[in-house]
């Protein structure tokens, strides 16, 4: 449990280094199990996400080693075990070593993964790909089990695109005998980011980012490299705090084109909005403008992680803001923390209204989880007075001391653990 310190009024000015993608790198950790290998991960991310996972890798028989931003992991003599479930509840993405343990032992067992609480979150997309690549399933009230006496490549058609389940897909079909195609993938960055590593790895695959991902067989080597991609949504968190506070701040080590749609909606609130090839930089004098109706999609749309960032610097947008969340059913929660600052909004199902208002005011709020409360940090940025904001640790999984990059850029934020 920690607290964030908010004082409101500062404007924003400078440039920060972004972090490596939470949403890649544990993906990437799961993979490092697939065959016996020794993985230097770099651009990692310092977050409690990293933590547990290495925790379970250890659990798996991996050696694991982390300094600063640099992982390294020696599965070679990986064996079987379940994963402890306090460790698996910590998070979403756990749910992949489904599909890295039975590639690897052709057998595994996971109790259901924990994660945002963003309404439900079923895995029945995971499952069916698993099945379908020849995994039996034996499922209870709070685990999950797969075994296979062999796993083959199949295609897999997914209904709509899952982030996570394309990323299990890809991992079990390393270790299926014959081609895998996976179809309807999802498009996302961290998907791409997950290819690169198994390919890396000695996966001949290919076609992430498009709607088609084709894994052709594995001649696994035993020493790979790999760099972290930036995380898009870190450098929307502080692009939408420096919209919000005004200023002129610069993010570097992240690519302007994997958040399009966040910077277009900044550009069109009135902020000035400069790209290099591996930065960002936003002006604003802080009087915004609504950027219209906001949908989120499916990668390459509009991304439903940067919906309560957004939401949260259009709270003194003039004029009237749509969000249509189309993805998870449970995420405009945060908005009731927004209204305790003097937030004008009015949620409907999957719909949330924003009319600005010309004034925010310090409150005392709670994070409902990891995005929320990076939307009630920007909010408590732009509100006047002072801001205290309760977390359970939801922050601190995927941001690296956001306090201190805040803090760096004028911000007036403290973070007690
Ligand atoms: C990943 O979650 C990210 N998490 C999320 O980021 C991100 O918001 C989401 O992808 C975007 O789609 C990680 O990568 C660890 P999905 P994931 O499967 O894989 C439904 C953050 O803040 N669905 O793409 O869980 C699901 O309910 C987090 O960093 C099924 O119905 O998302 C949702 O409506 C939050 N059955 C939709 O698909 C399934 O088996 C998209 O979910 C799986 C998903």
């Amino acid at each position: 449990m920690g607290i964030w310190k908010i004082r409101g009024g500062n404007r924003l000015y400078g440039d920060t280094y972004i972090q490596g993608a939470k949403n890649a790198v544990l993906p990437v950790l799961s993979g490092t199990l697939v065959s016996g290998c020794v993985t230097k991960l770099t651009n990692v991310p310092q977050l409690r996400d990293v933590d547990n996972t290495l925790k379970i890798l250890s659990c798996l028989g991996c050696k694991v080693e982390q300094s600063e931003h640099t992982v390294i992991v020696d599965s070679r003599e990986a064996r079987f075990a379940p994963i402890p479930k306090e460790l698996m509840a910590q998070m979403r993405s756990s749910v992949l070593f489904l599909g890295a343990m039975l590639a690897r032992f052709g057998t595994a067992e996971v109790s259901m993964p924990g994660g945002c609480m963003l309404g439900p979150r079923p895995v029945d997309l995971h499952l069916k790909a698993l099945e379908t690549l020849g995994a039996e399933l034996i499922l209870s009230e709070e685990s999950i089990a797969c075994r296979s006496s062999g796993l083959r490549g199949c295609r897999i058609v997914f209904p709509t695109p899952s982030v996570g389940a394309t990323e299990n897909a890809m991992l079990a079909a390393c270790g299926a005998v014959g081609v895998t195609v996976i179809e309807n993938a999802a498009k996302e960055p961290e998907i791409v980011d997950l290819q690169e590593y198994l390919k890396a790895l000695g996966a001949d695959i290919s076609g992430a980012g498009t709607d088609v991902i084709v894994m052709r067989g594995m001649r696994p080597v035993f020493y790979v490299e790999h760099e972290i991609v930036p995380d898009r949504i870190a450098a929307a968190t502080v692009l939408c705090a420096a919209a919000a506070c005004g200023g002129d701040v610069t993010v570097r080590r992240t690519v302007p084109a994997h958040i399009g749609p966040v910077t277009d909606a900044l550009e069109r609130m009135g902020c000035a909005v400069t790209k290099g090839a591996d930065f960002i930089r936003l002006v604003s004098d802080g009087r915004l403008v609504s950027p219209g109706q906001i949908e989120t999609q499916p990668y390459p749309g509009f991304p439903t992680d940067a919906q309560p960032l957004l939401l949260a610097a259009c709270l003194r947008a003039e004029g009237e803001t749509t969000f249509r969340e189309t993805i998870f059913s449970g995420r405009l929660r945060h908005t009731r923390q927004l209204q305790k600052l003097g937030g004008s909004i009015q949620v409907d199902d999957h719909t949330a209204v924003v009319t600005g208002v010309a004034e925010l005011n310090g409150a005392a709020v709670q994070a409902t989880d990891l995005r929320g409360g990076a939307a009630l940090v920007i909010a408590g940025l732009a509100a006047r007075g002072e801001t205290l904001l309760v977390d359970s640790d939801h922050i601190t999984r995927g941001y690296e001391r956001l306090d201190e990059c805040l803090r760096a850029l004028g911000g007036d934020v403290t973070y007690t653990d």
